[in-house]
């Protein structure tokens, strides 16, 4: 089911203030919002642990593959440094995936999804920060002030359509992704990219 749908996350990306004008901006909020989601599924139980870890998984995907169409390819195209930075960052969120797929659906009250919930939480909090540190200076560095707005309609076009369900293996572009509902919205989102980047 597309993000959209859900009615989450986009009351929040579209109501950013000046975040939209700036997609290192927008993604630090998101990274933020993502450091919070950890925390409240953290200090809940039940239901309410089940919303926050559904908030958190639904804006995990979307921002993640946001990521890998606008803001990886940016860096990667640059060639240099930038190269090594995009590939251990992809890697990261490939790993990151395979461990939010494995919770997608477990019982959020359960202690095996507690176990791997923290783990989870530390591969994507130290992901968060290198990107924050290696990748997100690079983005500014490359891109003009036009460039970074760009970019930020672009991530928000993306997350609209992208998948709110984890699927590790769609950030490596030779993956082969069975024909289907979920390759359909992935064609969509990269669709929409193209659209906002032009
Ligand atoms: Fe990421
Ligand atoms: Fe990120």
């Amino acid at each position: 089911m597309a993000a959209a749908a859900l009615g989450y996350p986009l009351a929040m990306t579209e109501n950013t203030g000046n975040a939209q004008h700036d997609v290192v901006d927008l993604l630090m909020q998101q990274h933020d919002r993502v450091r919070q989601l950890f925390a409240a599924v953290e200090s809940t139980s039940g239901d309410a642990r089940k919303d926050s870890f559904e908030e958190l998984r639904a804006l995990l995907a979307v921002h993640e593959t946001a990521e890998e169409m606008v803001v990886h390819p940016s860096v990667k195209n640059q060639g240099g440094a930038g190269e090594g930075v995009v590939e251990s960052r992809l890697q990261e969120e490939h790993d990151a995936k395979e461990v939010l797929s494995d919770l997608d659906g477990m019982d959020v009250n359960d202690a095996n999804f507690t176990e791997k919930f923290a783990t989870l939480k530390q591969m994507v909090t130290d992901h968060a920060e290198s990107e924050e540190r290696e990748e997100f200076p690079l983005v500014r560095q490359i891109n003009d002030a036009d460039q970074l707005a760009k970019m930020a309609r672009a991530v928000q076009s993306a997350e609209k359509i992208a998948p709110t369900h984890p699927h590790p293996g769609v950030e490596s572009q030779g993956a082969n992704m069975a024909a289907g509902p979920i390759a359909g919205l992935i064609d969509r989102t990269r669709d929409a990219v193209k659209s906002a980047l032009s």
